[in-house]
């Protein structure tokens, strides 16, 4: 989704503001652009399209500025278009501002605006800021509040703090003007704004994938403050203007992490590091000598977690269906009662949390705004809040009250992959703690723990049949309708297999629990239908196989995932993928494997780009 990076240093702005939005370019964008005040003046430029295409624009321009703004846009008000792509600039062209996030009174403003005589340019919402904060910069009773002589840089924080408070909604924002020229000032609500920290230079993004090449040493800016960077450096305050008083943190983010390694494309990277990102994961957390499982980050909190009469859990995507399987895991391995919800809509329902409910957001990017909003409704009912998150120091992660965190590495690629098996792993290890406290014997707990640590290699074996994957995607590459069906703990798994093909082959899927297809879908089956079956060992199976029957009797196409020397399928399967044994609450790690590799080969055969699919995000940080 959206993505901001603004630089002001010693050096040219222009190439460190393209090489952060490069960086950024795995959120998902449909328009790029940039702003740097060169000589006193602003100068704008910006493309629908690609960074590539923004770049071709800015081969001609020699902008020698080291103040600026940029932005990668993804459509939410106004069509993908340049004129809508960010920086946007008040009507007088001398402020430049960059928004994340959606300004939920943006109509209201901007005929007010209009009524005072501002001209818009564009359709989006972020248009309004510009113009707001123009008109209290120019507004000289307004400017009287800044005191006199206080200069053009309290003028215009003046101006950004006034208009920031008529807005409803979300905002990440960065904003600099041509009449200040040594001056940038950023400010966040609800959307992720980190201010780098350099040697003699300041980058402020979005996200800190775009600051690490410069600097780790960074300011997080909480919700309601802001930043006002000068050459001679910064002040953080709250858009109250009371001083807040920043704390420095070290970014943990490693670039060597963002290299493609010889691989393709990031998703076929992230698929076939999973041994490797299971391994991080499990990482001293299973610990063989004691046998215990072993989670600091939720250490301080087990007379809680042991106390807890109920389980609830919210995510989005990818993250949910994790959540789907943790739901499984809690009530079977911890026997406690667990609900997971969408978490767009968990707060439109007056969600009942009892006492001692302790809730679970699971979120890869630890940004998605729906995600967040759930956490906060859970907090504000009374819950106990625990993240299961990927990206360190992120906005969720900082306001759960204590998590644990995947340590698979950042994800790049746009289609969730090490990040569900990662999130998969540590619910088991929460559900095994949580277990292990309340009625589950040592000894049981040193078999899931002995399953968990074979996890890893056993995944390697699976991605070996990558290749006999890609000839079943090339028979079937020009169907476009599939069915995913499995129950138990495959169910949440056929449900991914179905969002996988989704979103970058552009097929449609769906997934459902095996025994609902009696109950309506089955009518869809014709022999040129493919059938994916999650089917495992397990005490599902012998059901299970009832269904492949009926889909058999129907003429479809059969594809299973099966355990390795089930030969009983392969009577009914046109195709079988398979996958070595192990404990049932542990196979949507392995299950899921050929299923990722199934979208991805389809996907490259369909000749589409499977990193940046069309119209999604990386991160969802709008509702
Ligand atoms: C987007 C992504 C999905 C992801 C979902 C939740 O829709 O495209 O891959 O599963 O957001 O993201 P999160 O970062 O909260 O796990």
């Amino acid at each position: 989704m959206c993505g901001i990076v603004a630089y002001l240093g010693d050096k040219k702005a222009k190439p460190i503001l393209v090489e952060g939005l490069k960086r950024l370019e795995y959120r998902g964008y449909d328009s790029a652009g940039l702003a740097v005040i060169d000589h006193g003046r602003l100068q704008l430029v910006r493309s629908a399209g690609r960074i590539s295409d923004l770049e071709s624009c800015l081969a001609e321009q020699e902008l020698e500025g080291s103040l600026g703004i940029a932005h990668t846009r993804w459509a939410t008000h106004g069509a993908a278009t340049t004129e809508n792509a960010h920086p946007h600039l008040d009507h007088t062209g001398k402020i430049a501002i960059v928004h994340n996030g959606i300004i939920e009174n943006f109509a209201t403003l901007k005929k007010w605006l209009i009524s005072k005589g501002c001209t818009f340019r564009s359709e989006t919402d972020s248009e309004v800021i510009a113009n707001l904060i123009s008109l209290f910069y120019y507004d000289e009773s307004q400017s009287d509040q800044a005191g006199p002589d206080r200069g053009l840089e309290i003028r215009l924080e003046t101006a950004v703090r006034l208009a920031l408070r008529e807005l409803d909604g979300t905002y990440g924002i960065a904003v600099v003007s041509s009449e200040v020229p040594d001056v940038l000032i950023a400010a966040r609500r609800g959307s992720p704004m980190v201010v780098g920290l350099g040697d003699g230079e300041f980058i402020v993004a979005s996200d800190a994938a775009a600051i690490v090449k410069h600097t780790t040493q960074a300011i997080y800016l909480g919700d309601n403050e802001m930043v006002v960077v000068t050459r001679d450096g910064y002040r953080t305050i709250t858009i109250e203007n009371d001083p807040v008083a920043a704390k420095i943190e070290q970014i943990e983010y490693s670039l060597d992490r963002l290299e493609l390694d010889g691989y393709a494309h990031y998703m076929a990277k992230e698929i076939f590091e999973q041994p490797q990102t299971l391994a991080d994961c499990l990482k001293g957390r299973l610990d063989q000598t004691s046998g215990q499982v072993v989670l600091g980050g939720i250490a301080s909190l087990s007379r809680e977690l042991v106390r807890a009469h109920r389980i609830g859990i919210a995510a989005c995507g990818t993250a949910w269906h994790a959540g789907l399987v943790g739901e499984y895991l809690f009530e079977q391995l911890a026997q406690l009662p667990a609900e997971v919800d969408y978490a767009s809509e968990f707060r439109y329902r007056n969600p009942i949390i009892e006492q001692d409910t302790v809730f679970i957001v699971i979120s890869q990017s630890g940004e998605t705004l729906d995600t967040l909003a759930a956490l906060q409704e859970a907090k504000e009912r009374g819950a106990l809040v625990l993240g299961i998150v990927n990206s360190v120091g992120s906005t969720i992660a900082r306001q759960t009250d204590a998590g644990i965190y995947l340590h698979v590495g950042p994800e790049i690629g746009v289609a969730s992959t090490k990040a569900f098996t990662g999130q998969l792993a540590v619910l088991t290890m929460l559900a095994l703690y949580i277990a292990r406290r309340r009625r589950m014997s040592q000894q049981m707990l040193e078999h899931y723990i002995r399953a968990l640590r074979r996890i890893p290699e056993q995944i390697s074996t699976v991605l070996e049949q990558s290749e006999y994957i890609h000839q079943v995607a090339q028979e079937y590459h020009q169907r476009e309708n599939w069915l995913f069906l499995g129950r138990g703990y495959q169910f949440p798994v056929a449900l991914e297999g179905a969002l996988k093909l989704k979103e970058i082959s552009y097929i449609h899927a769906e997934g459902l629990p095996a025994a609902e297809m009696k109950h309506g879908p089955i009518a869809l089956i014709t022999p040129e239908m493919p059938v994916v079956f999650v089917a495992p060992k397990s005490s599902q199976y012998d059901k299970v196989m009832g269904n492949v029957e009926e889909v058999k009797a129907r003429g479809g196409i059969i594809i299973a995932v099966a355990t390795e020397g089930d030969e009983t399928i392969r009577d009914y399967a046109d195709h079988v993928f398979t996958v070595p044994d192990t404990l049932e609450e542990l196979q949507p790690m392995l299950t899921v494997i050929p299923l990722q590799l199934l979208a991805y080969h389809a996907a490259l055969i369909r000749g589409h780009d499977v990193d940046k699919p069309r119209n999604l995000a990386k991160s969802v940080t709008v509702e």
